[in-house]
């Protein structure tokens, strides 16, 4: 909240370095969206780990076992996100993205779109897109079609070979996007800032992003109100909100004096 208490050496420090660096690399995670009302995963009340269970909703083998049952899940998870607006913390990103060409990257694992939406269409996507779709096995007959031939239905099926469509996010147990991940990689070595938001560092390879980014001599700073796992790699831990915190990091930076 813009309420947070940061201590103001802190906030100055990273607010200097991060106005000082070439490349600044920024790590997202559910907490980035929890302000524009999109639920987290691991928080305690609220998180959606602590209601559903994840080996049912969030595998491959839990899509097969009950493919209407997910299929209905994530439709309402859409209908969330397409409910949701991008908050102060997602425009005050990209805002300072615009003002400095060539300096952002920012990897997210979050499979909403309200970074984009915000005005940062390069936003890389570590865990997929929640509303797009694609098949759930290679087309048997080698054809290149698009899902959104499938037939209606929770979930559509091919009229053809009857191969069923599943959303576009990455499940347990599947590897992430390799050119998503080499790039996201590429930009935590190649930083001199990473600010690591709302994630509980708890799901690799995205939480070793950190210790990638710091091993290679980069600053890490945290914006989280909350401990994260991944806290031991920060130089600087900023014990507030994204909505809160990032604009009272990023607005100024990078403006002409006035
Ligand atoms: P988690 O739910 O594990 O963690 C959310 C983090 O956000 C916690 O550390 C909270 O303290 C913090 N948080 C809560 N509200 C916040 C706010 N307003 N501002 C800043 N931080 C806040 O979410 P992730 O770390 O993103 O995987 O989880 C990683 C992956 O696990 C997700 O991408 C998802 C899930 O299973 C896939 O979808 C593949």
């Amino acid at each position: 909240m813009a309420g947070d208490v940061l201590d103001p050496a802190t906030l100055a420090a990273v607010r200097a370095h991060l106005d000082a660096a070439r490349r600044v690399c920024v790590l997202t995670g559910a907490g980035m969206s929890a302000e524009s009302g999109i639920p987290t995963f691991r928080d305690a009340a609220t998180g959606l780990w602590s209601t559903f269970d994840p080996a049912q909703l969030a595998s491959e083998e839990g899509f097969r076992a009950d493919p209407q049952r997910v299929w209905d899940w994530y439709a309402e998870r859409r209908a969330g996100v397409r409910a949701a607006q991008p908050h102060a913390g997602h425009l005050a990103l990209a805002a300072f993205g615009r003002r400095r060409p060539g300096v952002l990257t920012l990897v997210t694992q979050n499979v909403d779109d309200l970074h984009q939406r915000a005005g940062w269409p390069e936003t890389i996507r570590l865990h997929g897109d929640i509303l797009a779709d694609r098949w759930l096995e290679p087309c048997p007959r080698g054809l290149a079609c698009d899902p959104a031939t499938a037939s209606a239905g929770r979930p559509p099926r091919c009229t053809e070979c009857g191969n069923l469509v599943r959303p576009a996010v990455v499940w347990f147990g599947e590897t992430l996007p390799e050119r998503a991940l080499d790039a996201a990689e590429r930009a935590a070595r190649a930083c001199d800032v990473m600010l690591v938001v709302g994630t509980s560092g708890a799901v690799w390879p995205a939480a070793g992003l950190a210790h990638v980014a710091r091993r290679a001599g980069a600053q890490v700073a945290i914006v989280n109100p909350d401990a994260s796992e991944i806290d031991d790699q920060a130089h600087w831990v900023l014990r507030g909100t994204a909505a809160g915190v990032l604009p009272r990091l990023l607005d100024t930076l990078g403006r002409p004096p006035s």
